[in-house]
């Protein structure tokens, strides 16, 4: 069981985010997940021109460190989400490798996975981030499992309460994955979304054949 941790605090290291993927990691290590966490900071992921070569070809045709992050997206069977507040929303460094993976929403490249969301904020919107991060997750075709969200900026102990949670929330993450609970609220959401886009895929099929490709593959179309 692999789990894998995404930090979109351009903070890196130093970050309270951070923190809180942290404890979820560690909990979720305790349950024999083997772990592993990633600063977008430190990555070089460019914004696309909407050029689309995604839908068409499968991969991203950009040389950065998009691809490598995305087979190990991939490859994980849970991700812990993370971002900070910046003005009521993730951050940049987020929406940049958010954005990236448009075409596995469409592909829902982490169906059968599980992941959650944490988010940190002076004094407001860490709760908005953490529905919106976990409704990515949903949107990719993967299980979110619960959240955590503190504002640290008028309580010193807010985070260290938090991160309490947080290592709650990685033991959820790991039974999660090793039962492979279901969650009957999301699989509806699957389906609906599942049944929505496979008219947009068939009917999208001269333009975007590697998706096409891809949900024949799964036979979601036939
Ligand atoms: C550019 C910027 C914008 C921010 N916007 C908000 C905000 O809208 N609401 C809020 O409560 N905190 C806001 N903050 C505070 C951060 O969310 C908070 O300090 C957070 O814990 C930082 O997390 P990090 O250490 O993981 O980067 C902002 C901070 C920065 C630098």
């Amino acid at each position: 069981m692999k789990v894998l941790g995404i930090n979109g605090s351009p903070r890196g290291e130093r970050s309270a985010t951070l923190q809180l993927i942290a404890a979820v990691l560690e909990d979720a290590k305790e349950k024999g997940a083997e772990v592993d966490v990633v600063n977008l900071i430190d990555l070089d992921i460019r914004f696309r021109n909407a050029c689309s070569a995604c839908f068409q070809e499968g991969r991203c045709v950009e040389e950065d460190d998009f691809p490598e992050l995305y087979t190990k997206i991939k490859a994980a069977d849970g991700l812990v989400l993370g971002s900070p507040v910046y003005i009521d929303l993730i951050t940049g460094q987020m929406k940049l490798l958010i954005d990236r993976m448009a075409d596995g929403i469409q592909c829902q490249a982490l169906s059968g996975k599980y992941g959650c969301s944490v988010s940190t904020s002076g004094d407001h919107a860490e709760q908005a981030v953490v529905t919106y991060l976990n409704h990515f997750l949903q949107m990719l075709g993967a299980t979110p499992v619960g959240g955590v969200g503190v504002a640290i900026g008028r309580d010193q102990n807010a985070l260290t309460r938090a991160e309490e949670d947080a290592r709650e929330l990685g033991k959820t993450l790991a039974e999660a994955i090793l039962t492979q609970r279901r969650y009957p609220d999301i699989e509806a959401f699957h389906q609906r979304f599942q049944e929505k886009f496979k008219a947009v895929i068939t009917g999208a099929k001269p333009e975007w054949p590697g998706d096409y490709e891809h949900w024949v593959d799964q036979v979601w179309v036939w």
